[in-house]
């Protein structure tokens, strides 16, 4: 399902919004997941189609264990973001975010929507914790995790085989404060 809209902090003088994103979004998405240099970290073994990723995006909008958001800058999307595997027993969750638009990398769009879907996972959503793991490789992705306040509980190691390599994974998690 869909998040509620969640404002950001301007980016560069530009509107930074978390929203839901139409169907007729997908096809931008697919061409994300599916371009190499975007989708290297998502520790994916396959490429998707057009009629998968509508697959994928009927599943998501009916499970209630999963909050998904686009993120939009001004007018265009940009990316998505979710909290996955919501577990309201335990009340813990998975943080996870795509930025497909490259031209929108190392501006801190990474550190706010970590911070702002981390905030709604602890006041809407009644968390206590969240977690965000990251490819040990993945520099942006540990810093954007970390100025949002995620730490390191420990690494997984060799746990993704890609480009004949071994890569290690960054497990991190954040904390309810009080
Ligand atoms: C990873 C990702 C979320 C980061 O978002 P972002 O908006 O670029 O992150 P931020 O700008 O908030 O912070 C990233 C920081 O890391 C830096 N950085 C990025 N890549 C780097 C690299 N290879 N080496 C050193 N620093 C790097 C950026 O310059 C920035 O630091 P700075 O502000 O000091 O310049 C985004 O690049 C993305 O979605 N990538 C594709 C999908 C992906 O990897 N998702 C994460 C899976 S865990």
């Amino acid at each position: 399902m869909f998040g509620k809209t969640i404002v950001c902090p301007k980016i560069q003088g530009r509107k930074l919004i978390l929203k839901p994103f139409e169907k007729e979004s997908l096809p931008l998405i697919a061409e994300w997941v599916n371009d190499q240099e975007i989708s290297r970290y998502l520790a994916s073994d396959n490429g998707y189609s057009l009629s998968q990723e509508e697959q994928w995006y009927e599943k998501t909008m009916t499970r209630p264990d999963n909050y998904k958001w686009g993120i939009f800058l001004g007018e265009k999307l940009i990316g998505n973001t979710s909290l996955m595997k919501i577990e309201p027993i335990h009340r813990n969750a998975t943080y996870g975010i795509l930025i497909g638009d490259k031209s929108a990398w190392g501006k801190g769009i990474g550190t706010e929507v970590a911070k702002a879907v981390s905030a709604y996972g602890f006041s809407r959503l009644n968390l206590n914790v969240i977690y965000g793991d990251a490819f040990v490789s993945n520099i942006g992705s540990i810093k954007a995790l970390e100025r949002a306040g995620f730490t390191s509980y420990g690494i997984r190691p060799a746990f993704h085989f890609i480009d004949n390599q071994y890569h290690d994974i960054w497990l991190g998690s954040l904390s309810r404060k009080g």
